[in-house]
């Protein structure tokens, strides 16, 4: 499973990437705007740390706007993937950037229903916001597991890249299911590296080592 970084901060996503675990990142306008910094440069800073696909969202709503944009953000580097909503004039437009060979990451999925016309346009990941179904009572891992399934069905290379994750059993559920990708704020990556047992298993091994006067150098 890919693990993408849900971020437009381009210091946490310098610290992070250090870890060599990092497989690409996700912007929308919101964390543009939460980084208070210009999207063309800050998607260049991105790519230039960044080696994998950095989702660069259009933020016009028609065709037309959605291929100008597109064809601006992928302008930036080669490894940007534009970000389109899922809307009838986004597939439209994803269907045109993918034929021109621009990756297209299709967003704000919420149905089994929009994520197989995605694949149908094209699209390169499809993205369910799994966190925002649950906030009001629906089964975000439900809509992940039927897309696996009908993907699957018809060997569509389209990635499933599972967004608005909300926590570590997010990440874990999804891979369960088979999902190619999930990306993840900063706060929950790190908090994947955590066991109480494990912190308690290291504490006892150096008190213990402590105890015998060796060095192992
Ligand atoms: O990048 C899209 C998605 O991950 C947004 O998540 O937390 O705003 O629902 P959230």
């Amino acid at each position: 499973m890919k693990l993408f970084l849900d971020t437009a901060d381009i210091n946490e996503i310098a610290e992070l990437n250090e870890t060599g675990l990092v497989d690409g990142i996700t912007t929308n306008p919101s964390l543009i705007a939460k980084s208070g910094r210009n999207i063309l440069e800050t998607i260049k800073k991105i790519c230039e740390i960044v080696s994998g696909p950095v989702s660069a969202e259009v933020t016009a709503t028609d065709y037309a706007g959605m291929i100008k944009e597109g064809k601006r953000l992928a302008e930036i580097a080669s490894n940007v993937t534009v970000k389109i909503p899922l809307t009838k004039d986004g597939l439209k437009a994803c269907s045109a950037l993918s034929k021109s060979k621009i990756s297209v990451n299709v967003t704000l999925c919420f149905s089994t229903a929009q994520a197989l016309l995605a694949a149908k346009a094209g699209a390169s990941f499809i993205s369910p916001f799994i966190g925002r179904l649950d906030d009001i009572g629906s089964n975000g891992m439900n809509l992940i597991s039927e897309i696996v399934e009908v993907y699957s069905n018809y060997s569509f290379s389209t990635e499933i890249l599972v967004a608005s994750v909300r926590g570590v059993q997010h990440v874990v559920d999804a891979a369960l299911l088979g999902a190619d990708v999930a990306t993840v704020p900063p706060n929950i990556m790190l908090k994947m590296y955590k066991h109480p047992l494990t912190d308690k298993g290291l504490e006892d091994f150096l008190t213990d080592w402590k105890s015998t006067g060796q060095s192992i150098l």
